[in-house]
Parts: structure tokens; C-alpha cells; sequence
């Protein structure tokens, strides 16, 4: 008996062991950025990427733990191992690709221009968006783009979170925004249904994705972890398990 118990309780300190010896990951996200991260009514955290990359963690036996952090700051975070990856919409570049290194894209959403249903705005040339307000989420690409096209004729305001510019756009103090186009829909189109829509125009293709998707980044020594997270974005394109989680937030 005595030695049942005493083997069991090794077994159970090893086990123990073991758990802790399981590889223990941060991934920085910023929200909310609803649908791809937020947070549901009781706090947790929810959306595309979050359950996306809770399937990669658990397909490379890692333990993942979600580190939220201001989209402003979040490659610095990054770099200075706040966390090891950033999950967070983030829109693989060339320019980015001198500071981090990105996985393979895991989603590919174009960006939009929104107007309240009864704007007056009809097209996005320059001279139509004269004098007006437009919202952005500060240090985006969409940030960069408007700032370069548009920051000579138009005001620019510049957001810390999504919901924030969404909320001055309620109060009438933004004319048109420009955002990742699953965020406008969800967080203007589809939740304030028949107030906002969407105005396309002249943007062509390569301006409207700025990008080649959506990637997880990266430190840029960290090529190993990146293949893994490739291979397990792979895995669960063939699995099923993709399928099912862009269902979730997607399927219309
Ligand atoms: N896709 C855009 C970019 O990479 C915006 C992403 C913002 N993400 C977020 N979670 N707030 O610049």
C-alpha cells in the first residue's frame, strides 16, 4: 500500500513536472477589434484570431497566453519580449518585414471606406473628401494610407482602439472611416444596422489590402517558431478546424 501510494505520488510530482515544462507562449493582441479580437460580456476574449491562434498553440502543444496591448505600441512590445508573437490583424509588409517576421497569412480582408446611410459623401476623390473628418485607427496602414492621400485636403482623426473612432462616429464627429473591411461591417454595418454604409469608388486593387494578409509576427531570429505556427496553420486548413472557426465569425 505504502508503496502503491508513494509511486503514485511520483507519478503525480513528474506530472506535474511535465506540465510546467510544457512551452509557455505570449501573444500580444489588441483590442477590442471586433470580430477578430474582442471581448465577450463577461470579459474573456474572443474572436478570428483568438480562437485561431488557440488552435496553432494547441497543435504545436504549446501553452499560449494572450498579453493585451495598445496597437500603437505593439511591435515595440514585441521586440522588447512583452511577448513572443503578435496575433492581432496585423497586415503582413515590406516595411514591417524590416522589424519582424511574419508567418504565412492566415486571412486576407480588404480594407473599406464607412459613411452614415444618409451621408452626402459619394465617392473618395480627394476633392470629395475636402474639409471633412475622416477616422482612422492611429498607426495602421490605414493611418499611413489616408495621412499620404488625403492629410493635404481632409482632417484626420486619429483612434487608439476601433471603438473608439466608432463611438465619435455615432456622435457625428467623423464624416468617413477607413478600416479593415470585417471590423466596419461588424461593428457598423451588422450592430448599428441601416446607419452606416459602405462607399468603394476609385481605391484599386493593391491599395484596398495594402499587404499580402494578415500574419502572425515575429521576432525576426524566431524563424523556428514561425515554421511551427506555419505548420500548424497548414494542419488546420486540412483538418477542418479553419473552416469552422472562419464559419463562426464569418458565415453570413
Ligand atoms: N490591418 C491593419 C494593420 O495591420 C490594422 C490592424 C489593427 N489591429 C488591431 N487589433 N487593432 O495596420
Amino acid at each position: 500500500k505504502l508503496l502503491t501510494t508513494s509511486l503514485l505520488s511520483a507519478a503525480l510530482i513528474a506530472g506535474a513536472a511535465h506540465a510546467q515544462d510544457k512551452e509557455h507562449l505570449r501573444i500580444g493582441v489588441d483590442v477590442p477589434y471586433e470580430p477578430m479580437e474582442y471581448r465577450t460580456a463577461d470579459g474573456e476574449l474572443t474572436g478570428f484570431d483568438i480562437d485561431l491562434g488557440n488552435a496553432m498553440c494547441k497543435q504545436i502543444k504549446a501553452d499560449c497566453e494572450w498579453v493585451v496591448q495598445a496597437w500603437d505600441g505593439i511591435i515595440p512590445g514585441l521586440l522588447a519580449r512583452k511577448y513572443d508573437a503578435i496575433m492581432s490583424s496585423m497586415t503582413i509588409n515590406d516595411e514591417r518585414r524590416n522589424t519582424v517576421l511574419f508567418s504565412d497569412p492566415y486571412i486576407k480582408p480588404p480594407s473599406a471606406w464607412f459613411v452614415p446611410a444618409d451621408s452626402s459623401i459619394e465617392t473618395i476623390y480627394p476633392q470629395s473628401l475636402k474639409g471633412k473628418t475622416i477616422g482612422v485607427q492611429r498607426g495602421t496602414l490605414q493611418d499611413n494610407y489616408v495621412t499620404d492621400m488625403y492629410g493635404d485636403v481632409a482632417k484626420i482623426s486619429r483612434y487608439t482602439t476601433a471603438d473608439d473612432l466608432v463611438l465619435d462616429m455615432d456622435a457625428g464627429r467623423v464624416d468617413i472611416a477607413f478600416l479593415d473591411f470585417p471590423v466596419g461591417k461588424s461593428t457598423l454595418l451588422d450592430s448599428k444596422e441601416g446607419h452606416y454604409k459602405t462607399i468603394g469608388g476609385m481605391i484599386t486593387e493593391p491599395e484596398k489590402y495594402f499587404g499580402e494578409g494578415f500574419g502572425v509576427a515575429f521576432r525576426p531570429r524566431d524563424k523556428e517558431l514561425a515554421e511551427r505556427f506555419n505548420e500548424a496553420l497548414a494542419t488546420l486548413k486540412q483538418d477542418g478546424t479553419y473552416d469552422k472557426i472562419y464559419d463562426k465569425y464569418f458565415k453570413t
